[in-house]
């Protein structure tokens, strides 16, 4: 244990841990799956659920998961190590921690790629390529594009550049900083695009269609989609929060900052839906789910409209500024285990951290093109990647992290970090302890079950 290690640098100021937060889970969750997650789900009825599940175990969770960064000033495996020292059990909860850390890079390693087709569109359609194309031509754009990577080599660079650019300037000059630019220039770009959505005059039917609640549409599948998405769309069970906790001043209530965070990546997610879909409506474009909504349908509708080119642009770039403030939350974890456990520079420790992931990364970019022939199960690497992450391992994280919190670490230290009033720490832990876990081993076993049938 490095006890004696200089101080941990921290955040500027607590509404920079907010936006950071904010930053890390406003990501492709909110603006690609939310959208689609709801048309296919059934609207207002889905929105609901999802809300009580961010509500009941989201927020719970993530308030467990900064307490646990910020009691131990340490990336995912130190803190791990230290608290279970603290708590009196084996150290080798510290696998937990690389468990975690792990699951973040393979999460980049994918993010990355989707970021890299963001970047490669926002050149694309501000060269004016996809001008007036109709849903054919746009189909084929898309289709030409992941079937050769080497054309997205430029763009998938440029991310990692820029992620590496962020992680390498440290804690205070790199995540800081950029964070207090790039979040209100997201919060500005989504802004613009919903009063020029209002404007299309369609407004009120999107709504309509995204907030319509109908009860008895609620099943078990729907109930997994919405418990599954609060995890992704948090950022849960890959260290970043715990990480992001770590930075974190012990003056700041981590009550309020976790549920301004809940409520924001929320309100997020719905206003984007209140972009996207009175786009489609307007233009008659049938919302499809997946890759085409946003990559193929969405180009050629803004296409139809007014003006639309240039907010087309502006919605990309809104994209990619969400993928890179997520994607530097799932790469922090690894930097600082780097950084803290081998005591590197803070430079050197985000090349290795960044140039590992890269080469994953490569792999799955080329999964689509010279790779496209190996797959598992019928999955690409891209496929799979995504569905391992999404479907096990940040289930499996997450819930170990809980019965640690809940069950394991001491109430002294828990009570101590939250400071919540005496019903409020209850309803926490309650919720910790039984109906956290008792709702990721649902998640979990339903999709085993699932899988091998
Ligand atoms: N929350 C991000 C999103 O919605 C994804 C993410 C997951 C980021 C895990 C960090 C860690 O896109
Ligand atoms: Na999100």
């Amino acid at each position: 244990m490095q006890t004696d290690r200089k101080a941990q640098e921290l955040w500027s100021h607590r509404s920079v841990f907010i936006l950071a937060l904010m930053g890390s889970s406003v990501g492709l969750g909110n603006i690609w799956k939310f959208p689609y997650l709801t048309s296919e789900q059934g609207g207002g009825t889905f929105v609901l659920l999802y809300l009580a599940c961010v509500l009941l175990v989201g927020v719970p969770m993530m308030k467990a998961e900064v307490l646990l960064g910020r009691h131990t000033r340490s990336n995912p495996v130190q803190a791990m190590r230290l608290l279970s020292r603290e708590a009196g059990v084996s150290e080798r909860w510290r696998i937990l921690g690389w468990l975690a850390v792990l699951t973040g890079v393979l999460i980049f390693s994918f993010y990355a790629v989707v970021a890299a087709w963001i970047f490669y569109y926002v050149f694309s359609l501000s060269a004016g390529l996809l001008a007036d194309a109709g849903w054919e031509q746009s189909n084929n754009f898309f289709s030409r594009m992941l079937a050769d990577p080497d054309t997205l080599l430029t763009s998938h660079t440029l991310f990692m550049l820029v992620v590496l650019l962020i992680l390498g300037a440290g804690v205070r000059r790199g995540l800081d900083r950029a964070i207090r630019y790039l979040m209100p220039l997201m919060l500005l770009l989504v802004l613009i695009l919903l009063v020029y959505a209002y404007q299309s005059g369609y407004f009120w039917q999107a709504y309509q269609q995204l907030f319509q609640f109908r009860p008895e549409r609620i099943d078990g599948a729907m109930v997994l989609a919405a418990l599954g998405h609060a995890f992704f769309t948090l950022s849960l069970g890959t260290g970043a929060v715990m990480t992001y906790g770590a930075y974190l001043s012990r003056k700041e209530s981590i009550g309020q900052a976790v549920a301004c965070v809940g409520v924001l990546d929320t309100l997020l997610a719905l206003l984007i839906g209140m972009v996207i879909f009175p786009v489609l409506l307007a233009a008659q474009m049938p919302s499809t789910s997946g890759p085409e909504l946003l990559f193929i349908s969405l180009p050629v509708a803004f296409g139809q409209l007014h003006a639309g080119q240039v907010l087309c642009v502006m919605f990309f770039l809104l994209v990619g500024v969400a993928a890179v403030t997520s994607a530097i939350s799932l790469m922090e974890p690894f930097t600082a285990l780097l950084e803290q456990q081998w005591g590197l520079r803070r430079v050197v420790a985000a090349v290795i951290s960044v140039a590992t992931a890269w080469c994953m990364s490569l792999a799955v970019l080329f999964s689509f093109g010279h790779l496209a022939g190996v797959t598992w199960y019928g999955m690409n690497l891209f496929e799979l990647l995504n569905f391992v992450t999404t479907y096990f391992l940040l289930p499996l994280v997450s819930l170990a992290i809980m019965v640690f919190t809940g069950w394991i670490l001491s109430r002294r230290i828990t009570q101590s970090e939250l400071t919540l009033s005496v019903p409020g720490y209850y309803l926490w832990r309650l919720c910790l302890r039984y109906l956290v876990p008792l709702a990721i081993g649902l998640i979990f076993l339903t999709n085993l079950y699932n899988v091998s049938f």
